[in-house]
């Protein structure tokens, strides 16, 4: 049990949470006007991070304070990929570049991997957490602006009914609030989400001035 990791996550990164979300492409993305290209790019670096995150998380699901916290419910990079196949075709999905802020990110995941796992649950509270909240916002937006009426381009943000994602989202928290950390653990982890919003910036950054490229 720790002292309201969950709030202390929330309370900790929500001035960086108003700064991340009017970053970069983030303002352009939400009023419908990202180009196709820069939407493919930023899911291509998503799905960078989640393919450095999930198997970390699984090579290290029977860590006590990452076990409450891998649930396969919320995996994310099959989806990616499948709509990366979608969105830019099958056979060139796969070599489409990185942009080098996803690329900085999953090598820190990497690392956190080997040295600090523990560290892993801040990457899961930003991630999960943020696809469960605005994400399914986002998932609408992204169906109109580029007209994709079904699942297909859009299953990363599919996690459900929004019952079943309230449900996920709330289990989660309450996960959070069950890992055995001491004040110090809850002080690394809250500072390694800053860091992960501090990424997710510099990623949206690099994005907005990358040159369009067409689908
Ligand atoms: C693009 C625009 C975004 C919008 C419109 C948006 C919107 C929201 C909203 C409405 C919530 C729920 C707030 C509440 O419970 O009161 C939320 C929560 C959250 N978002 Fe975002 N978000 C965006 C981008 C992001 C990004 C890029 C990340 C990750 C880097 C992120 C991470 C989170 C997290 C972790 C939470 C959970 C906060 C908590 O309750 O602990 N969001 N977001």
């Amino acid at each position: 049990m720790n002292i309201g990791l969950a709030q202390r996550l929330r309370d900790g990164t929500w001035t960086l949470h108003t700064t991340t979300e009017r970053a970069g492409v983030m303002p352009a993305l939400l009023r419908g006007q990202l180009p196709i290209g820069k939407f493919i790019a930023l899911q291509r670096g998503l799905h960078a991070v989640y393919s450095a995150l999930e198997p970390a998380l699984a090579r290290h699901a029977a860590h006590p304070v990452l076990a409450p916290l891998h649930l396969p419910a919320l995996a994310r990079s099959a989806a990616l990929a499948a709509d990366l196949a979608h969105l830019h075709g099958p056979d060139e999905a796969a070599t489409l570049a990185v942009p080098a802020a996803a690329l900085a990110y999953a090598d820190h995941l990497g690392e956190l991997a080997r040295r600090q796992p523990a560290a892993l649950a801040a990457h899961a509270y930003v991630r999960y957490l943020g696809d469960l909240s605005g994400g399914q916002a986002l998932r609408r937006i992204a169906q109109k602006t580029y007209q994709l009426p079904g699942d297909d381009g859009t299953r990363f943000f599919d996690f459900g009914p929004p019952e079943q994602v309230a449900l996920l989202a709330r289990g989660f928290r309450q996960a959070l609030d069950t890992l055995p950390l001491d004040e110090a653990g809850v002080q690394a982890l809250v500072a390694e989400a800053q860091w992960a919003f501090g990424q997710h910036v510099r990623l949206f950054e690099e994005l907005d001035a990358a040159p369009v490229l067409s689908a």
